[in-house]
Parts: structure tokens; C-alpha cells; sequence
């Protein structure tokens, strides 16, 4: 891997921090993103870089306006050089109860879920043409199943499992583009109540949440997979098994 660049959006912590450590850890270098987690962003690169001189670096970004994304690009490619990764991961995700949704909410969560995916992909594409990259998109299982009250989230992941598929038949043969749809593996940061997550644990055929460790193995084994092109790899403990869940 030495040598190799990935960008990963929303890095500084949780699922995107714990892909950035696995991968480092393989000996590529990282391009981390923030948006308001800068001290966390930072802190994560000062540590990559204390294990490796000159191997993470941080740019940051709000991906819901458009006007930063072309900019970001420019960024991104400047790090190092080079880009033979991006991993769209940022996502923010809430309830919108029908009859309750707003304009601003379509704006955030298409925005971060599609729209800065496309668009940082189609900025990007040049460069990761150049190297023989890969694009991995963060979805999720609900792209599928609708999960309860989170319909703008869950169009917005629908759409990024049909961009998944339309980039991986336009970008080839140079670029591979992927999907990773995670089941349960971290809470989210708003809490549930415990008997929510009990629910949601009874749901799991595997019975335990996933890790931050199983989404980490599973970005790199994509990474590292020259004949897979237009999948999305569920890593879920077989819960899209299942019909649709409440939590
Ligand atoms: N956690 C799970 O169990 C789970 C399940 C299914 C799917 N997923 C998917 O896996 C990915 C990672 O999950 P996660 O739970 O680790 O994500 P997360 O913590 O909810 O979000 C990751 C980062 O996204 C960034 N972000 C949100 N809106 C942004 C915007 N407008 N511009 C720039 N950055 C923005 C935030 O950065 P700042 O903090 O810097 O603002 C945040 O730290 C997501 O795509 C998620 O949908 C996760």
C-alpha cells in the first residue's frame, strides 16, 4: 500500500476514524475530513503521524454547500499529490416524520448522503482515473428496508446505492466503485432507549451489534478487490434478513 492516498469524508471519529486508524495501519496514507469535529480530526492525524511521519493529513469542509466541494477537491489531491481512494462516509442522519419535514432537511441529509458524494466523486474522478482508484460509498441496510420516520435519510441512501451502481458500469475500467451497508454497529449519537435497542438487537440474527473493526476489514478488503465492481456489501449480522425495523 505505500504510497497510496485515501480520502475518507466525516473521519474524526467514530465509523470514519476507526476505517482511517485500520488503514493506516495497512500502510496507506490518509487524507482525514471534518466538518465540526476539527480538534478530534486533528488529534487522529497527530497520532498517524507520531506512528508514521508524514502519513495523515486534514481538510474540512461543510459537504452540504456546494460551493466548497470543487475547492475541497483541489484539497484533497494537494496532500499528497495523488488519490487512488475516496470513501464518502459523511452522512447526517435524524428522524423526519412525515407531515414534519422540512426543506432544511431535505437539504442536509440529501445533501450529505447523494449530493456531496456525486458531486466530490465526479470532481475527483480524474485523479483517481490517473492511479486506478476505487470509490467506496457508505450506505446502509434501509436503503432497502425503510426504516420508521427516517424517510429523507433513507431516500438519500437509496439513491447512493443507484449512484453506487450507475458509477461502477461509467467509471470502468479504471475505477471500481463500491457500497458498504452496515447494519447496527455503532448507536447513534442521539440516544435510544434501552428497550429500543434491545428491539433492535432481538432483530439481529447474529445477536450483538457489529464493530467499528467489521466496516474497518470490510473498506479494505474493497479496497484491495480488482474484479469487484457495482456491489454493496451488507455487513449487518444478516438483519436485512429481516423486515423493517423501528429503530
Ligand atoms: N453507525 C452505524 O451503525 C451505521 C449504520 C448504518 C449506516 N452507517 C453509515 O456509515 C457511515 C458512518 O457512520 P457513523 O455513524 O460513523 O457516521 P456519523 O458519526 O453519524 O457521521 C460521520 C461524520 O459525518 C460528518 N458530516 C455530517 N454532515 C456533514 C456535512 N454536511 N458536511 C461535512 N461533514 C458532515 C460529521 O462530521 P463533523 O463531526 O466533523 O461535523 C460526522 O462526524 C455513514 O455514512 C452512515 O450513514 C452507519
Amino acid at each position: 500500500m505505500e504510497n497510496k492516498v485515501i480520502f475518507i469524508s466525516g473521519s474524526a471519529k467514530r465509523l470514519g476514524a476507526a476505517m482511517a486508524k485500520h488503514l493506516h495501519s495497512l500502510g496507506y496514507n490518509l487524507v482525514l475530513h471534518c466538518r465540526q469535529s476539527t480538534e478530534q480530526a486533528e488529534a487522529l492525524a497527530t497520532n498517524l503521524n507520531t506512528l508514521r511521519s508524514n502519513s495523515a493529513k486534514v481538510v474540512s469542509a461543510d459537504l452540504c454547500d456546494m460551493g466548497n466541494l470543487a475547492n475541497l477537491a483541489k484539497q484533497i489531491v494537494a496532500c499528497f499529490g495523488r488519490l487512488d481512494g475516496l470513501i464518502n462516509n459523511a452522512s447526517s442522519f435524524y428522524p423526519t416524520p412525515m407531515g414534519q419535514i422540512r426543506l432544511e432537511d431535505w437539504q442536509q441529509l440529501v445533501g450529505s448522503n447523494l449530493q456531496a458524494p456525486l458531486f466530490l466523486s465526479q470532481y475527483l474522478v480524474p485523479y483517481l482515473r490517473a492511479q486506478g482508484g476505487v470509490i467506496i460509498n457508505m450506505v446502509d441496510i434501509h436503503a432497502e428496508k425503510p426504516l420508521y420516520e427516517h424517510s429523507v435519510y433513507c431516500l438519500a441512501k437509496a439513491g447512493l446505492v443507484s449512484l453506487t451502481y450507475s458509477m461502477a458500469v461509467e467509471l470502468a475500467p479504471e475505477i471500481r466503485v463500491n457500497g458498504i451497508a452496515p447494519g447496527a454497529i455503532l448507536w447513534p449519537e442521539h440516544a435510544l432507549e434501552s428497550g429500543e435497542k434491545q428491539q433492535v438487537i432481538n432483530q439481529i440474527p447474529l445477536k450483538h451489534l457489529g464493530s467499528e473493526q467489521d466496516i474497518a476489514q470490510a473498506v479494505a478488503f474493497l479496497l484491495d478487490a480488482p474484479y469487484i465492481t457495482g456491489q454493496i456489501l451488507k455487513v449487518d449480522g444478516g438483519r436485512s434478513l429481516h423486515g423493517s425495523g423501528k429503530v
